[in-house]
């Protein structure tokens, strides 16, 4: 009996050792062990940029654990909890909102496991309370880091630290819409494993470094909306991997590159607003994936004809409104089938319409206003049904549309209706009326929103896809 007893009681006692190992096992997990000095980095990085008000032991004792922290994220390493992502900024309703008189504390450095590290709309007071980005300690992230971003910062000012290019892993480089300025450190080539570089919207100077060749995985390159000037590097033509190239909005001159050739996975390329000249490269025929080519408003001049644009078949968007181009209207055009927006206002066009362009089956804006078209408009009435104001032909003085084929409401704006040649004597007073007219009517379509500005009817269209988007969308929901 003693013996059974004995047995049982040993079963027993193994069997709650058992249950006790299993649920400390459990605990063990669920308790996040954390080295204290990794969690109060965690605390003190974050009160630096909430307030002194917020107490992190107190709110959150086990910030990896039962008290996520939103915008926290957490791994394991041998063991133990280390935060991997910090994303500051009101991203979400219960996000933390950054203080106004924020402050990088160093500890944010201690975080060794650090590998995404980001900022939304936090810096926000230019003038009161001015930050800039800490310049020391980068190299204590350079194993981990793969992304950092600042984004809608206007507060985060100064400029970017060379310190940046020991950050060796980073994988994306966001510095978009804040207050930073300078020029753009030539260390950042160094970072050679990034995929996206977006420094758009800031006030950037000087010229774009020249040591970016070694960048073969980036995807995307963005400095559109800085004050960049001087020509671009030949060295842009060694990334190869590139889907997007955007340096819009700058004061960049001198030629386009023959080296953009190399870029053979380009699908966007955006120069607008620059000041770039030289006439069209025959290079930029061979970037074959293009599907939105963007040069306008730039002195680049030459003649339209000067490639072949029926290399481009994947193009979908062409917009080279304002650059000084001459020459007839290429019929090569008519033969992407692909394209949807093809602006060629204020340019020195000359020659008559090609009826093919009404052809081509997915445009739907088509803007040749400001140039020097002549003849008749030979499109089907169809085609200014489809299109309505997003066909633009205004301010060709030589070109008209054929009387009595196009009922009223679908006449193209702007365009006056073919003189029968035995007018042509008492025309001059009367054109003179005419225009008068005209520029009464594409006032008021300019107070409208249809601007005879390239710029915005490309905008417009924008506007109208994502009305139509949202229409079509809704349709759904009701069918639903
Ligand atoms: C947080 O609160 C605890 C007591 O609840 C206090 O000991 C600690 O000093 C406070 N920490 C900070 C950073 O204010
Ligand atoms: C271009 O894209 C293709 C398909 O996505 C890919 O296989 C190729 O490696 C890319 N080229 C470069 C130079 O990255
Ligand atoms: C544009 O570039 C030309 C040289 O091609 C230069 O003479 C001119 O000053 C530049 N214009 C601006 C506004 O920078
Ligand atoms: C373009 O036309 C304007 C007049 O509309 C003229 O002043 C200018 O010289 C022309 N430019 C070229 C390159 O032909
Ligand atoms: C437009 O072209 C016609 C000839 O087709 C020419 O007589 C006229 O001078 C040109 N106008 C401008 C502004 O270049
Ligand atoms: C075109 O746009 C620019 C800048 O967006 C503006 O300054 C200019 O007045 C516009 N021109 C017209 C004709 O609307």
């Amino acid at each position: 009996m003693k013996t059974i007893k004995g047995v049982s009681q040993a079963i027993c006692a193994l069997f709650i050792l058992y249950l006790g190992a299993k649920s400390f096992g459990q605990e063990d997990l669920d308790m996040a062990p954390m080295e204290e000095s990794e969690q109060n980095a965690l605390y003190s990085t974050i009160q630096g940029f909430v307030g002194n008000w917020w107490n992190g032991s107190d709110l959150y004792p086990d910030p990896c654990g039962w008290t996520p922290i939103q915008g926290v994220s957490c791994d394991l390493f041998n063991g133990f909890w280390y935060v991997t992502a910090l994303n500051i900024g009101p991203v979400h309703d219960n996000s933390l909102s950054c203080s106004p008189d924020l402050e990088f504390r160093p500890q944010l450095f201690e975080l060794k496991h650090l590998k995404d590290l980001s900022f939304f709309s936090c810096f926000l007071s230019r003038h009161k309370h001015p930050v800039a980005i800490p310049t020391g300690n980068w190299e204590k992230l350079s194993d981990s880091l793969q992304s950092l971003e600042f984004r809608a910062n206007p507060g985060l000012v100064g400029t970017i630290p060379t310190s940046f290019g020991v950050l060796k892993n980073l994988q994306s480089l966001v510095l978009l819409e804040n207050g930073l300025a300078g020029e753009i450190p030539p260390e950042i080539g160094n970072l050679i494993k990034l995929k996206r570089l977006v420094l758009a919207g800031n006030s950037f100077s000087g010229q774009i470094p020249n040591t970016f060749s070694g960048l073969n995985e980036l995807l995307i390159f963005d400095l559109s909306r800085n004050s960049l000037s001087g020509p671009v590097p030949l060295t842009l033509g060694s990334l190869t991997a590139l889907l997007k190239l955007d340096l819009s909005n700058n004061h960049l001159e001198g030629n386009l590159l023959q080296e953009l050739a190399n870029l053979k996975n380009l699908t966007l390329m955006d120069l607008r607003n620059n000041n770039f000249s030289g006439g069209l490269t025959l290079s930029l025929q061979e970037i074959h994936s293009l599907e939105e080519m963007v040069l306008s408003n730039n002195p680049i001049g030459g003649n339209i004809r000067s490639l072949k644009w029926e290399n481009l078949q994947n193009l979908a968007i062409l917009e080279l409104s304002n650059m000084g181009m001459t020459g007839e209207i290429p019929e090569s055009i008519s033969e992407l089938k692909r394209l949807r927006f093809l602006g060629l206002s204020d340019n020195n066009l000359t020659g008559n319409l090609s009826p093919k362009l009404a052809t081509l089956p997915s445009l739907n804006a088509l803007y040749l206003s400001g140039n020097n078209l002549t003849g008749v408009i030979k499109f089907p009435v169809e085609f200014y049904i489809k299109m309505g104001s997003r066909f633009g032909a205004w301010n060709n003085p030589n070109l008209c549309y054929p009387v009595g084929e196009i009922s009223p409401s679908y006449l193209p704006f702007g365009v006056k209706p073919c003189q029968q040649e035995v007018k042509l004597l008492e025309l001059d007073s009367k054109t003179k009326l005419s225009n008068v007219g005209m520029n009464q009517i594409s006032n008021s379509m300019t107070s409208l929103g249809f601007s005879r500005n390239a710029t915005n009817s490309f905008c417009w269209t924008s506007l109208l896809e994502i009305l139509m988007i949202i229409g079509l969308s809704l349709r759904s929901h009701i069918a639903l």
